[in-house]
């Protein structure tokens, strides 16, 4: 990243820590290993594997033996969606989950319909909350698995996962949260609670790409998705990667919400002052409910991307990063209501970890500047260019 640039896109994926970088390093150089092995090298690579494990799961409240290693978040999704629907007797087994969800969980559970699931897609509040009412609404005799995420990766808005895993409990069906958002913002306590399933990633949280986990309550059964191997108590074969997974555990070991999230909302709240004098602005979310690092603006009159592009130095995202480079609206956004238009004229900054305030004062002051230029062009438009969303 040049000096001149200012990352404010955390929420899509953050800059690895030297802390994790050198412990990385360290695996790399010094423990080449297979953590199957049976000979010293294998045993000291899976010492790092264990180790990584106890890491993350102290920073989750979890038995570590109930975490198991992924690619990510997103393979961590697709696994506790098609396992536990996978494992499904019933000719048409029932999941409920939001219109909101991450990309990962929607089009897991559009690729079951096609395998005769029936999906039932909760629809979010105008404030981007999911009120447990209308899951509890959803749910059925034959609903196998509720899904719906910890914290919202466009809004940052914090769903009620426990109200939502304690009626799941009383009706007897697994809950899945989505945490890919929440890990060193807030604390999570998994043992304890109401929660079956926990899809977990390193790369939110200065942790490298490519390593994340699923936590798996004691009484979960899935049908693997990987074949090939007893790893990952053969749920997921393949080789572990240990230096991917020794970066995962120091990074859990050093996101420590309570010394962290204070200052991100304090950014964050830095940025909205200067933000909200725009004219005509406004927040998306909750603002009462939502995690440190993610603040969505909508900027009306103004395309999101062009104003995207018009920052240049400063990085954001027009919606999330996973669905950039489709041209549709903010399918998060239009759940909450908002109109197409205006959902395409907002955008995503999230702070995190090396984020200054004096680079969030700088920032807003190029999207104040943008902004204003941007309308102006649009003003002085011809008749022609009106009802284009510019
Ligand atoms: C809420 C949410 N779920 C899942 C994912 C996917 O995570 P990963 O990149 O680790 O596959 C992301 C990341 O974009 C996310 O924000």
């Amino acid at each position: 990243m040049s000096n001149q640039e200012i990352y404010l896109d955390y929420a899509a994926t953050s800059p690895v820590d030297p802390a994790v970088a050198a412990a990385m390093l360290d695996c790399l150089q010094h423990e080449f290993g297979n953590a199957s092995s049976q000979h010293a090298a294998g045993k000291r690579a899976r010492q790092r594997v264990e180790g990584a494990r106890a890491a993350v799961a102290a920073r989750v409240g979890a038995a570590p033996e109930r975490l198991l290693f992924t690619s990510g978040a997103t393979e961590a999704n697709n696994l506790a969606l098609q396992g536990v629907l996978r494992r499904q007797r019933k000719p048409r087994p029932h999941l409920v989950t939001s219109r909101i969800e991450h990309k990962s969980v929607l089009d897991t559970a559009r690729a079951l319909e096609t395998e005769g699931v029936e999906v039932t897609y909760v629809d979010a509040e105008a404030d981007g909350s999911i009120d447990p009412r209308r899951v509890a609404a959803a749910v059925r005799a034959d609903t196998a698995l509720v899904s719906i995420m910890h914290v919202n990766n466009e809004t940052g808005v914090i769903q009620d996962v426990s109200a939502i895993g304690a009626l799941c409990r009383e009706r007897g069906v697994p809950f899945h949260v989505d945490a890919a958002q929440s890990v060193g913002k807030l604390p999570l306590e998994l043992a304890s609670a109401p929660i079956d399933l926990c899809s977990l990633t390193a790369h939110k949280i200065c942790g490298p790409k490519g390593v994340g986990a699923l936590y798996i309550a004691p009484h979960v059964v899935l049908a693997a998705q990987l074949h090939g191997g007893e790893q990952e108590r053969g749920l997921r074969a393949g080789t572990l990667a240990t230096h991917q997974i020794v970066g995962m555990g120091k990074a859990y070991e050093l996101a420590d919400p309570l010394l962290e999230a204070p200052r991100l909302a304090a950014l964050r709240d830095r940025l909205w002052q200067e933000l909200g004098a725009i004219p005509g602005v406004r927040q998306n979310g909750a603002p009462a409910r939502r995690a440190a690092h993610v603040l969505n603006v909508s900027f009306p009159g103004v395309d999101g991307e062009s104003l995207r592009f018009a920052l240049r130095s400063v990085a954001v995202s027009a919606g999330s990063a996973c669905a950039a480079d489709s041209p549709e609206a903010s399918h998060v956004l239009t759940g909450m209501g908002l109109s197409d238009t205006l959902a395409g004229s907002s955008l995503r900054f999230s702070v995190g970890r090396f984020t200054t305030e004096a680079e969030v004062v700088r920032a807003a002051a190029t999207v104040v500047g943008a902004v204003s230029r941007l309308r102006s062009v649009a003003k002085s438009a011809p008749a022609w260019c009106s009802g284009s969303g510019f």
